[in-house]
């Protein structure tokens, strides 16, 4: 498989053909990514919540997101590879972001770091961006600011918040962000913001006319029974199917039916 690299991207946009992103944390979710040919793996801080079983995103580090993303690379060694920059590993100073940055780059693989926010985080982006680190920036819902939203929304329905975001969009992009999630934001503003520019938009949350589209590979296989925001469409009911075999490994066990002696060594 050729590797997918930023250049392919930015075609696709051109050429008006959908990217496809996968939140992914692990060596074998990302090895099957490949196998069906996605465009990008995002080691996203999800995972802290996802993987972790955290309530939030904030708590996750710098080095679990180095830990995660080495293990994805390993198993999509051609896919566009994306890592989220966790909280506070790159709000503190420009210097402290581009060290961490720099870290991930070096030590997992990374084509791209993932920031959230908008003009405040717009230096970090330009210094990023001219020491050679490809940023993708984060607009909408962005969960690490989760207590000062007070809880997941749609960002964008009020004019001044869809004013906000429009600014904070053009702003990114004028310090350089070459892509751009936007999150629980309305589809005719993502619309917009997709077409009125040669930013790469991938969409969560945020309608069909994004230039591609992500999901959480747990969300998408139905791995959370209890856990399906409006924006998720689940391809498989992985929980079921996972509980289903748990509970025949369990019974052929408890009845003596496992294992057979095909299953075991002889003498
Ligand atoms: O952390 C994450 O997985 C993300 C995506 C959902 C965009 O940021």
């Amino acid at each position: 498989m050729e590797s997918v690299t930023i250049r392919k991207l930015k075609k696709k946009k051109e050429r008006g053909e959908k990217i496809t992103m996968i939140s992914t944390y692990d060596y074998i979710t990302a090895k099957l990514c490949q196998e069906v040919g996605i465009d990008s793996v995002l080691v996203g801080d999800s995972l802290g919540m996802v993987f972790q079983g955290l309530d939030t995103t904030i708590h996750v580090t710098l080095d679990e997101m180095i830990y995660h993303a080495k293990a994805v690379r390993r198993g999509a060694p051609d896919l566009f590879l994306i890592v989220d920059m966790p909280f506070m590993s790159y709000q503190v100073s420009v210097e402290e972001a581009l060290k961490n940055c720099g870290r991930v780059m070096k030590e997992t693989g990374a084509q791209a770091v993932k920031l959230e926010g908008g003009e405040e985080i717009a230096e970090t982006v330009m210094r990023l961006v001219s020491s050679g680190i490809p940023v993708v920036g984060h607009l909408g819902f962005t969960p690490q600011s989760i207590h000062k939203f007070g809880g997941p929304k749609v960002v964008g329905k009020e004019e001044e918040e869809a004013e906000k975001l429009k600014k904070d969009f053009r702003i990114l992009q004028e310090a350089g962000a070459f892509m751009i999630v936007l999150e629980s934001v309305p589809w005719r503003l993502a619309k917009d913001l997709t077409e009125s520019s040669e930013v790469i938009t991938i969409g969560i949350g945020a309608g069909k006319y994004c230039d591609g589209q992500v999901l959480v590979f747990h969300d998408l296989v139905g791995l959370y029974e209890d856990r399906k925001p409006k924006f998720v469409r689940r391809y498989a009911e992985g929980a079921k199917i996972f509980k289903e075999a748990l509970m025949k490994f369990k019974i052929d066990v408890e009845r003596g039916d496992f294992p057979s002696e095909e299953e075991s060594y002889g003498t």
